[in-house]
């Protein structure tokens, strides 16, 4: 089945309240922040951004917005329902469209989920990571593990009809024991949508640091590939299918809307500081800093950094690599002959299985998804 275009928004909220030693997204503390932005302002500067895109959307409505970070929620509700506003307002919301903001479990109140709800957010994903206290300070993460039921409780309360957890497995220290009680503890909160991330270690992080002075030491491949095992077994059992390698949804209506988007390589808007935008064939980003975008926005020009026209062999690489791992695999008549000639010796190893003309990858395939596509593309 071909699909239209969908049009997405992805909004940028680059604050946190610590920054977790692993993370190398782009997002400051109040204390790195520096001179020239601040949270009090951010939402009037990401709304003139927004404003400026009008002319770019070509008439088509917004199927889907995604508030990510840094931490959304450190902003007041009433600043992500404004942002908002001026994405309906600028850009039109398609009716029924998909709105999620990403949260950290303590950044959240009954008041500010029922303020986005009645604001027209209704997906919630919440950082939850481990359900381990070890772990979770392994991870320099500062939500007190019990929070995450009473957060997602209050999400329910407020009326979110999809609530989502993110995970990350391959934590140094953390046993296989350790795995399966936040797989089990994320499985009680009875979430629509699980993410599993295998924790990665981001050159220039202060975790990046601890591994190479020995500190901490990461787990070798084969236990990080039982623990992959692990999640889609208990997840699996309790309902949520896998869609995406990471992904798994109560069914198809659960599945996050925004990143199917991405892995069809659709367009989207990506509004704030290091956003990145992709709109017919075309890829630009943002410049970086928050206090350099306000600067930008401020005297009325684009804070647009640089960016670059998506030649076809490019995005034939990157259809590749994003669809082999979606369940809906790849269809097979897309496929030039070099990589169609892969199929047979793929299948033989067991890595892949065709079925309706369309190449899936199989429980091992999904282990080694990234050396299938290589295999596809070289
Ligand atoms: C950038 S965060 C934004 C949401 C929110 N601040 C949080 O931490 O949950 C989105 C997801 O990326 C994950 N993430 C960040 N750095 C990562 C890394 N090095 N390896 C795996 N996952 C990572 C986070 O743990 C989180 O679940
Ligand atoms: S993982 Fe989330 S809370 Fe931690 S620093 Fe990154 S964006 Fe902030």
């Amino acid at each position: 089945m071909t699909r239209g275009r969908a049009l997405g928004v992805y909004v940028h909220v680059p604050f946190c309240s610590v920054r977790c030693g692993y993370c190398d997204f782009n997002t400051y503390t109040a204390d790195e922040l520096g001179e020239g932005a601040t949270r009090a302002s951010y939402a009037d500067t990401a709304i003139a951004e927004i404003v400026r895109s009008a002319p770019a959307a070509g008439g088509r409505t917004v199927e889907t917005v995604f508030f990510g970070g840094g931490t959304p929620t450190q902003l007041p509700a009433d600043d992500l329902v404004r942002m908002l506003g001026a994405v309906d307002d600028v850009l039109g919301l398609a009716a029924g469209a998909e709105v999620t903001t990403e949260a950290n479990p303590d950044s959240v109140t009954p008041e500010s989920l029922a303020t986005l709800r009645r604001g027209g957010f209704n997906r919630i994903s919440f950082g939850v990571q481990s359900a381990v206290p070890h772990v979770l300070a392994t991870l320099e993460r500062t939500h007190d593990p019990a929070r995450v039921p009473q957060a997602v409780r209050w999400a329910r309360e407020a009326g979110f009809e999809q609530v989502s957890v993110d995970l990350i497995y391959g934590t140094p220290g953390e046993s296989m024991d350790d795995w399966r009680a936040s797989l089990d503890q994320a499985v009680a909160l009875e979430p629509d949508h699980v993410s599993a991330y295998a924790l990665i270690v981001e050159q220039g992080t202060a975790f990046a640091r601890k591994v190479r002075r020995g500190e901490v030491v990461m787990p070798d491949d084969d236990q990080t590939a039982d623990k992959y095992l692990l999640a889609d077994e208990l997840l699996t059992s309790a309902g949520l299918g896998w869609y995406e390698l990471s992904n798994w949804a109560r069914d198809e209506g659960a599945q996050c809307r925004h990143n199917v988007l991405y892995w069809h390589s659709d367009d989207w808007f990506g509004f704030g500081p290091g956003a990145h935008s992709h709109l017919a064939g075309e890829r630009w980003w943002n410049v970086k800093h928050p206090a350099a975008y306000a600067q930008r926005l401020a005297a009325d020009e684009s804070p647009r950094h640089d960016g670059e026209t998506i030649d076809a062999a490019t995005a034939e690489i990157e259809r590749i690599m994003l669809q082999t791992r979606l369940r809906t695999g790849l269809e097979l008549a897309s496929l030039s002959p070099d990589a169609r000639a892969q199929v047979a010796d793929l299948a033989a190893r067991d890595l892949v299985t065709v079925f309706d003309d369309r190449l899936v990858l199989t429980l091992t395939g999904r282990l080694l998804a990234d050396a299938v596509v290589r295999q596809l593309v070289d």
